[in-house]
């Protein structure tokens, strides 16, 4: 693809992007209606379905022949990865989202015959858009973000699934002692967004391809190693263990996670 249709795709996303942020800030003045999906931790609102429909609407209109993976079902069935793919979480974060009215993000990725080449995460409230990709970079809002430093765990703070923690998967009490400080901000696009900037040096996570899909493009793009726990390649349709961390970082919790995958 070259640099003009990237621009025109770049723009376009991001417009949806705004109608979306006005459209949830709008539902959040009004009662939401929240039901569980697999338990009580698990939400999902009105207003994560009828955003999922807005973007989805949206690319249908942009876009008609591609295949679209949406969290809330809205999309399609997808099998095969060729051709354009967009991955959408409507809202990353619901339970903030319930709970806080804040920290949580919209996440739209575009792949290409597999290969990642636009990811989006928007942190709605605080008005942060971290976008871009391999070939137009990585930018918070206006500015280009510069490769994170290349720091390890011990020198670095860390963020990982708080129940992974709570029951020492993988070694994790392990692997947050060894860090500087362990940080849980429960939006796998806000985690993601923190490493982006530099402020964190791995995020470590059961996660699903919507939760993934736009941070390991905005990751890989700056330099960062996006892997499965025990360090393999990720499938885009497959739910995972998910590592996103400097290169280093990845190398010093590889070792600690060892045998315990
Ligand atoms: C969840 C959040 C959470 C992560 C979960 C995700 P959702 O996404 O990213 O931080 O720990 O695994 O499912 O359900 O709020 O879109
Ligand atoms: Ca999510
Ligand atoms: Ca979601």
């Amino acid at each position: 693809m070259n640099e003009t249709e990237l621009h025109r795709i770049d723009r376009t996303v991001k417009q949806w992007l705004k109608t979306s942020r006005d459209f949830i800030l709008a539902k959040m003045g009004e009662n939401l209606k929240i039901s569980q999906k697999t338990s009580r931790k698990d939400l999902v609102t009105n207003v994560d379905k009828e955003n999922e429909k807005l973007i989805i609407s949206k690319i249908r209109t942009f876009a008609p022949n591609s295949q679209i993976l949406g969290e809330e079902g809205f999309g399609d069935q997808i099998r095969q990865t060729k051709g354009w793919v967009w991955v959408v979480d409507p809202i990353d974060g619901t339970m903030n989202f319930v709970k806080q009215r804040d920290h949580f993000a919209i996440m739209i990725a575009l792949y290409v015959d597999g290969k990642g080449v636009l990811g989006y995460i928007y942190d709605v409230v605080n008005d942060q858009l971290f976008s871009g990709g391999p070939d137009l970079g990585v930018f918070q809002n206006e500015q280009l973000l510069p490769a994170p430093e290349n720091v390890g765990l011990r020198n670095g703070l860390i963020s990982l699934s708080g129940p992974m923690v709570i029951h020492d998967r993988f070694n994790f009490q392990k692997v947050a002692e060894t860090s500087s400080g362990l940080r849980i901000y429960g939006s796998a696009g806000v985690e993601m967004a923190h490493l982006l900037k530099g402020e964190i040096v791995a995020y470590v996570s059961y996660l699903k391809p919507w939760d993934f899909g736009a941070g390991k493009i905005l990751a890989e793009s700056l330099g960062l190693a996006v892997s499965t726990v025990d360090g393999k390649p990720l499938d885009m349709l497959s739910s995972d263990f998910v590592m996103v961390a400097t290169v280093q970082a990845q190398q010093d919790i590889l070792p600690i996670i060892g045998s315990n995958v």
